[in-house]
């Protein structure tokens, strides 16, 4: 049997959740404290859910069988990347040492993010997720640890390497299979996020190392993807077989191929100085975001997945909760669907540090979102209290107790994503080769404070919940 959200509406509630601190004041976006706190609130929450599932599981998965939630590879990957990102942003580094801890455990005899572990279903787009991890690691300084041969960019450039020699010129001349080994149900597959993370990866390297051949290969790898119509008009699409010389593409959009696209265009305008052919690719892409927004509530949506299946009504009938549970998790996404989007808004916000230019489309779009993602959020600030984030940023307020206690770990770090993503106009300069953290050009990159008094105990959060759990407990378990 699943035991899956379970959801406890206010009514049946009042005992363990005050109703005073249900409705939460909305997001001030020009409030860094403000933001660090509910960064670091979700942050904190997204360690202590990793924490309880870890014992004696591998570091750096979230995957637990007892748990009966498993969360991709490449997931586990970009939340690492933005739990980094949330050191560097905030300047709460206390996590650092555990988050690089789990990316180590995860490199494989190969320092190449392929271990064997993951052999049944390895895809490129896994790998790269984590490359673009160990990339990151090396823009904002992350040290290795002691007794660990290499650097973060050779993990990153390993990654790139092995994807080179996967580029398979009989297949539909080039681009990468979506898994990696021919026994896996999907060799015979290219999929727009193997083509899209290559390309970041690229483009990302090309930016770090200043070496042409990773410049030359961003190049290649995003022409490709236009010769066969995964990019058409700047609208991305799912990805096409083998079979047929890939040219039946599959037309379903996801928001983390058209984000991560669109992150490897700025990279490539801002690493020409803004060459002419980078900035028409960015700004077609940043004017065709509109696919992903919600037009009434301006926040990013899964179109393909995302479905509002409330009607007015449920909003106020408290008691149906089915319907209630539907809509606020948002239709029919599967898990790792529901973690596109904060994969994206991260990728929109790198977007427009690398293309200034594209705030213009994209920083409405950014703020709109951060707002939404604090109203999925429940517990956010509140305390004592668990947070519980649900997938919808077009939602009212949660009123209601929506309590995933399995698989909402996507769902918060699409909060963290959209919410601290807000601090990169103050944040430090990325490292390069040549260059350490906040020492390029950024004039006003020195005045990050580091937030001291961020050490937790989080020994009660695991009672707390389990105290929710047993009141809740008789009431709902919902299978969905
Ligand atoms: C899964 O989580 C449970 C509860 O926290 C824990 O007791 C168990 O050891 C974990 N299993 C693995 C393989 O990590
Ligand atoms: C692979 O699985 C073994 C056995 O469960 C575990 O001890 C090890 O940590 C895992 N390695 C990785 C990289 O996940
Ligand atoms: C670093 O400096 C070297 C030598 O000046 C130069 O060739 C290389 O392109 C620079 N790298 C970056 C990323 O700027
Ligand atoms: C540039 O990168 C490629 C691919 O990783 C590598 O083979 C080559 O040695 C690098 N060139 C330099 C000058 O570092
Ligand atoms: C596959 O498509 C390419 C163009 O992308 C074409 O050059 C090649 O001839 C096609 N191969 C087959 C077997 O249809
Ligand atoms: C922006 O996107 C819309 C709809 O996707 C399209 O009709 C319009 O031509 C685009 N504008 C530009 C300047 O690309
Ligand atoms: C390149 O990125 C830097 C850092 O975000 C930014 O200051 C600069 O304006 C960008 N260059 C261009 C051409 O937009
Ligand atoms: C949290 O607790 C502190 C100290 O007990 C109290 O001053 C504060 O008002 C509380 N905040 C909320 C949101 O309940
Ligand atoms: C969230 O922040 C509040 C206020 O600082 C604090 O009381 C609460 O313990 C925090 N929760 C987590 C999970 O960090
Ligand atoms: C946009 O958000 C509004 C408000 O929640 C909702 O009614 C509508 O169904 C959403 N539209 C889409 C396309 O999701």
């Amino acid at each position: 049997m699943l035991l899956r959200r379970p959801l406890l509406t206010l009514a049946a509630c009042t005992l363990c959740v005050p109703t005073s601190l249900a409705l939460q004041d909305d997001l001030d976006t020009n409030n860094q404290d403000s933001i660090k706190a509910l960064a670091r609130n979700l942050t904190n929450s997204i360690i202590s859910r990793y924490n309880e599932r870890l014992y004696g599981g591998a570091a750096g998965l979230f995957d637990n069988e007892t748990l009966e939630q498993s969360y991709p590879f490449w997931e586990a990957g970009a939340i690492w990347g933005s739990l980094l990102e949330y050191g560097h942003l905030t300047g709460d580094t206390q996590y650092n040492s555990l988050v690089s801890q789990a990316i180590i455990h995860q490199l494989g005899n190969d320092n190449a993010f392929m271990s064997p572990n993951q052999t049944r279903t390895l895809g490129n787009e896994d790998q790269s997720s984590w490359a673009l991890t160990a990339l990151t690691a090396a823009e904002v300084g992350l040290p290795v640890p002691q007794g660990q041969s290499g650097q973060w960019i050779d993990f990153a450039s390993n990654v790139f390497n092995t994807q080179v020699e996967r580029w398979d010129p009989q297949a539909c001349s080039g681009g990468l299979r979506w898994q990696i080994f021919s026994l896996n149900m999907g060799y015979d597959y290219m999929d727009a996020g193997s083509a899209s993370n290559f390309f970041l990866l690229s483009a990302r390297l090309a930016r770090f190392t200043g070496n042409k051949t990773y410049t030359e290969w961003a190049g290649k790898a995003y022409q490709w993807a236009e010769d066969h119509k995964f990019i058409d008009k700047f609208q991305v699409y799912g990805g096409a077989s083998v079979k047929d010389n890939c040219s039946k593409v599959e037309k379903a959009q996801w928001s983390m191929d058209h984000a991560v696209f669109t992150e490897g265009a700025a990279v490539m305008y801002n690493l020409t100085n803004g060459a002419e052919k980078w900035k028409n690719i960015v700004a077609g892409f940043a004017n065709s975001t509109q696919t992903f927004i919600n037009s009434t509530t301006k926040t990013l949506y899964e179109p393909t997945c995302e479905i509002r299946t409330c009607s007015a009504a449920d909003d106020v009938n408290i008691d149906n909760v089915l319907s209630r549970i539907a809509c606020m998790n948002a239709g029919r996404c599967s898990v790792e669907q529901r973690a596109y989007k904060g994969v994206a808004i991260r990728s929109y916000y790198h977007t427009m540090r690398y293309a200034p230019f594209s705030a213009e489309k994209l920083q409405s779009v950014a703020s709109s979102s951060a707002k939404g993602a604090k109203r999925s959020c429940y517990g956010l600030l509140d305390n004592d209290s668990d947070i519980f984030c649900g997938f919808s940023w077009a939602e009212a307020p949660i009123t209601d107790v929506v309590i995933n206690i399995q698989d909402d770990i996507g769902e918060m770090h699409n909060a963290l994503s959209a919410i601290q993503g807000l601090l990169w106009p103050q944040a430090k300069a990325l490292a390069s080769s040549n260059t350490s953290v906040g020492s390029t050009s950024n004039s006003n990159g020195g005045t990050q404070q580091n937030q001291g008094n961020t050490a937790k105990n989080f020994g009660g959060r695991v009672e707390a919940s389990l105290g929710l759990m047993a009141v809740i407990g008789g009431l709902f378990l919902v299978g969905l």
